[in-house]
């Protein structure tokens, strides 16, 4: 089959498309024939060793960890899949994406593909909502309550916007000019240029206290102290970035990335399915063009997901 290979640690440029053996499903594995994948900010790392010491790939390593397709074949002790079903997986770390055909778990990380969700939106689902509901999670947003979302035009952050509307929060969020139409129909109450504005100043003329919950998602971000200072006392920020448990304002940290709880994956699915959640694709790339997809996402603005169709 054709993957999208790195030999070794190192540039976006080493990627290659080439031949490589059809992976094996083994016990509770199916094997998916691919028909859109997602791009995201752990492919670009994986890919050049920015987190070698946490994250270690062997090579050769095929990056991809948000795909949808057709289930080709099982391993042993596969019973909620079966061969020809559409599904919608999110890989982990192990990635593998990137190629004619993927690996998935059949378990919690992998569900049926409702047929009103199309291949290419399904693909650009799983890292991104899953994440920002385990965000949300720790926010907590609901009727009453205020919510910031930092970096809210990207791939967690369009989400995550979303999602806490649905659960009834006020929702703020940062996002550059051209940006902030989007972050309104996607159901802000209140948008701000992160370029242009003082955040946490901006915040607190419509909020005086500051919000209840921050969420930083932020790519590499103002520095996680700036964006608490938009919260208020006794609140909290959420983030999959790292770093200190508290800040001087008196506003508690906590940190956590993606997860796979029972029957979220295919909430997700279903919301998007009934057009109850939207899914931003501001890019999309023929699987000829994947490597120029990834160097693409690293270099340029994204709104939304970037997906490779097959
Ligand atoms: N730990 C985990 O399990 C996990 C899982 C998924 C993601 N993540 C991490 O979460 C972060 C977001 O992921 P993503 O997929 O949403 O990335 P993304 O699609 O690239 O979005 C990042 C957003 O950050 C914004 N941004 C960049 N610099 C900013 C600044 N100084 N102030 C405010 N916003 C800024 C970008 O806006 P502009 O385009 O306007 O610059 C963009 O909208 C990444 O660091 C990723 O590695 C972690």
């Amino acid at each position: 089959m054709k993957a999208l290979v790195a030999r070794e640690y190192g540039p976006l440029d080493q990627l290659e498309l080439t031949e490589v053996p059809r992976p094996v499903p083994g016990q509770g594995q199916v094997l998916v024939r691919t028909e859109a994948a997602a791009v995201n900010p752990v492919d670009l790392v994986l890919v050049t060793g920015g987190m070698r010491d946490a994250l270690p790939v062997s090579h050769p390593f095929v990056p991809g960890v948000d795909v949808s397709g057709v289930v080709e074949a099982v391993g042993s002790g596969v019973d909620r899949f079966a061969v020809g079903d559409p599904v919608i997986a999110w890989t982990g770390v192990p990635s593998g994406a990137f190629a004619e055909y993927a690996l998935v778990r059949a378990d919690d990380s992998a569900v049926v593909r409702p047929a009103a969700l199309d291949a290419r939106r399904a693909a650009a689902l799983p890292t991104g909502a899953l994440t920002a509901s385990a965000l949300l999670d720790e926010a907590k947003p609901r009727a009453g309550s205020t919510l910031l979302v930092v970096g809210a035009a990207g791939g967690l952050g369009s989400y995550a916007v979303q999602l806490a509307k649905r659960a009834g929060a006020t929702v703020f969020a940062t996002g550059r000019e051209d940006d902030l139409d989007y972050l309104t129909r996607l159901g802000a109450d209140g948008v701000l240029d992160y370029r242009g504005e003082n955040v946490a100043e901006r915040v607190r003329e419509w909020v005086p206290g500051g919000v209840d919950a921050v969420i930083d998602v932020a790519l590499a971000g103002p520095d996680l102290a700036t964006s608490a200072a938009a919260a208020r006392p006794g609140g909290v920020l959420v983030s999959p970035r790292g770093g200190p448990a508290e800040f001087d304002c008196g506003v508690t940290a906590v940190y956590t990335g993606t997860t796979t709880p029972s029957g979220r994956l295919a909430e997700l699915a279903r919301a998007a399915a009934a057009h109850e959640l939207h899914i931003e694709i501001s890019a999309q790339y023929p699987f000829a063009e994947a490597r120029q997809a990834l160097l693409d996402f690293a270099g340029q603005h994204v709104r939304g997901k970037v997906v490779i169709t097959f």
